[in-house]
């Protein structure tokens, strides 16, 4: 299938979990990927992936909240591929405590990369595409635009130990009903995804303390089994989702049977019951 034939897509953590399917599934669909993540070989296996299935892609390094990374990433799209369609907002990590204890720098460091950097990337991402937009008008032609942002569960329903967290994934609520009126007449669906418990490496079982690297700093992650058990009974389905599945339901947000849907927020949990 090439439903996305002549696309461009890019996704922001693509090197990883879920972002990593999802760069996968589009680039089978025909999409041409920028493929960005903070880690230089998890982006480039995500580029050899999609090249050796025959599909077009290119790695843009660095963190999501560099000053600097919008731009590039916009450019590089642009430069590589010539246009900018599909934009996907996925890239962050945790960084839990209880609110008595969240330093500043920890509830800014989260703020940043779930919040704030979506927004600057995405006002690049209109800066990139306003003119070609308004030369598809002129010329009579409807071409539709998407963007995903990835959110959380944490968010609709709260989980203690993520104020930092759920807070600024509750903000992509905002931002993405906001900026679906906003783009509306640009013909650039904006909606938002949030995921229960998907398998990466964020919600790995852990016995004891596992940690991973972020810019050289270290981040608790993991589920202790009695919490992960916890999280299975309240699941419909009683499982966690995987992130083919977690993929799979953005991928419905950048088909053109979604052109009519916009503003949304949509949980992929697997009936997850808050
Ligand atoms: N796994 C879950 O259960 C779950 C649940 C709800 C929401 N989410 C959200 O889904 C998204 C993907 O998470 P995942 O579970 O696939 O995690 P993951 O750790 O497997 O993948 C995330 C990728 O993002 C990259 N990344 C982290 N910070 C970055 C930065 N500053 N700049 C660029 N890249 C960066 C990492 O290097 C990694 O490759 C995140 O936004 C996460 O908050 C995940």
């Amino acid at each position: 299938m090439s439903r996305l034939a002549g696309k461009v897509a890019l996704v922001t953590g693509g090197g990883r979990g879920v972002g990593r399917s999802l760069v996968e599934q589009l680039a089978a669909e025909g999409a041409k990927i920028v493929v960005n993540d903070l880690d230089p070989g998890p982006a480039a296996e995500a580029v050899e992936a999609i090249t050796r299935a025959g599909g077009e892609a290119i790695a843009c390094v660095g963190s999501v909240t560099d000053a600097d990374f919008p731009r590039r990433f916009l450019d590089t799209a642009m430069a590589r591929f010539g246009d900018a369609h599909i934009l996907v907002n996925n890239a962050g990590y945790i960084w839990n405590g209880f609110l008595h204890k969240i330093s500043d720098e920890q509830w800014d460091a989260i703020q940043d990369v779930h919040l704030r950097a979506p927004f600057r990337i995405l006002r690049e991402f209109h800066g990139a595409v306003r003119e070609r937009i308004a030369a598809e008008h002129a010329a009579g032609l409807t071409v539709y635009r998407k963007v995903v942002n990835i959110s959380s569960v944490a968010a609709t329903g709260g989980t203690a130990g993520q104020s930092n967290y759920s807070a600024a994934k509750a903000g992509l609520f905002g931002l993405t009903r906001s900026l679906a009126k906003e783009w509306g007449p640009l013909r650039i669906n904006v909606n938002c995804v949030a995921f229960g418990f998907i398998e990466t490496r964020l919600t790995q079982e852990v016995h004891g303390e596992t940690v991973i690297d972020i810019a050289g700093e270290k981040r608790r992650v993991g589920l202790t089994p009695q919490v992960m058990t916890m999280f299975k009974e309240r699941i419909a389905f009683g499982r966690p989702g995987t992130t083919a599945e977690a993929a799979g339901g953005v991928m419905l947000l950048c088909f053109p049977e979604a052109n009519y849907i916009t503003g949304q927020i949509i949980e992929i949990d697997g009936g997850l019951a808050n």
